[in-house]
């Protein structure tokens, strides 16, 4: 078999070998697509990233995903787009002439999880994102972006909610935690970047009541439970929510489509296959 005839094969990239749904996502496209190609884990330590990439062609790989600890890395070691320069991190790379690019696929899943599960979201003049990490920058950059006129950051510690603000510019409005109630009334939209509600952490405390009627509520946290009591809260009260697994399917989209050529759609079935194996784990 030479080279050309080899299936495509991608891979993610990550430190230690976390247990992953990425795997599950690309076969299961590939399989209903009828698309001969691969997909696997490859635990690379810090030390070897920057090899492991430089040959990652020769390995016979079309492309990657990138997880902790290599994000910045990746960023560094390839031509980044908008996205990527602008959160300050790469999680998709690919070959284009020869080169390697990379983007941030974090920004599409969360606009187009929105699109998908409560169209007409962007009506919203005014979002409030809490969380001012990794996710929250791939968020506030994708509302920027899409045309939100105010972007309300609340951090626990709020030097780092500056810092995005002044980043971004003057749409991104720094709040202090204790001022989330006060701003509930005009949140068009809520976003939860923070780790509040994930395994071993805190619930996030707060009251939807007193968001608007037409307001939506997204959650990042889909473990344990991609119904966040967060988003049970807000769906109790009628309100329109999106979750963190749509999120996470949204983003494969387009690393898939730039490897193997197609692109792949977000199923429901996907999503049950997808959401029994977090079942499971
Ligand atoms: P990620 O890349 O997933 O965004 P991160 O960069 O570690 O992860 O950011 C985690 C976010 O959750 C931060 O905004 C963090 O607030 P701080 O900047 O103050 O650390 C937030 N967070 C974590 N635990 C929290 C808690 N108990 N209360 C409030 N916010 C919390």
């Amino acid at each position: 078999m030479t080279s050309q005839t080899k299936p495509r094969a991608a891979c993610l990239i990550g430190w230690p070998a976390a247990h992953s749904r990425s795997p599950l996502i690309h076969h299961y496209w590939l399989r209903t697509l009828g698309i001969e190609g691969g997909y696997v884990i490859e635990a690379v330590p810090p030390d070897e990233f920057g090899d492991f990439v430089f040959r990652l062609s020769i390995r016979g790989f079309v492309g990657a995903n990138v997880t902790i600890p290599h994000k910045e890395r990746a960023l560094a070691l390839s031509k980044p787009d908008a996205r990527a320069r602008a959160v300050g991190a790469a999680n998709t790379l690919w070959f284009e002439d020869g080169e390697l690019c990379s983007t941030n696929t974090d920004v599409e899943g969360f606009i187009n999880n929105l699109d998908a599960s409560a169209p007409g979201w962007d009506k919203a003049t005014d979002a409030l994102v809490l969380g001012a990490g990794g996710a929250s920058r791939a968020v506030v950059f994708g509302l920027i972006e899409r045309g939100i006129q105010r972007v309300h950051l609340a951090n626990r510690t709020m030097e780092r909610a500056g810092a995005l603000a002044d980043q971004f510019g003057a749409r991104v409005l720094p709040v202090a935690w204790d001022a989330i109630g006060d701003l509930l009334p005009r949140a068009g939209l809520l976003v939860n970047t923070t780790s509040l509600g994930m395994h071993g952490q805190p619930a996030l405390e707060l009251d939807v009541s007193r968001l608007p009627a037409e307001a939506v509520v997204t959650d990042l946290v889909y473990v344990p439970l991609v119904e966040t009591p967060l988003l049970a809260a807000a769906q109790a009260r009628g309100l329109r929510t999106a979750d963190g697994l749509g999120m996470l399917l949204h983003q494969a989209v387009r690393g898939f489509e730039l490897w193997f050529g197609q692109r792949p759609e977000v199923t429901s079935e996907l999503r049950a296959l997808i959401e029994a194996d977090l079942t499971h784990a």
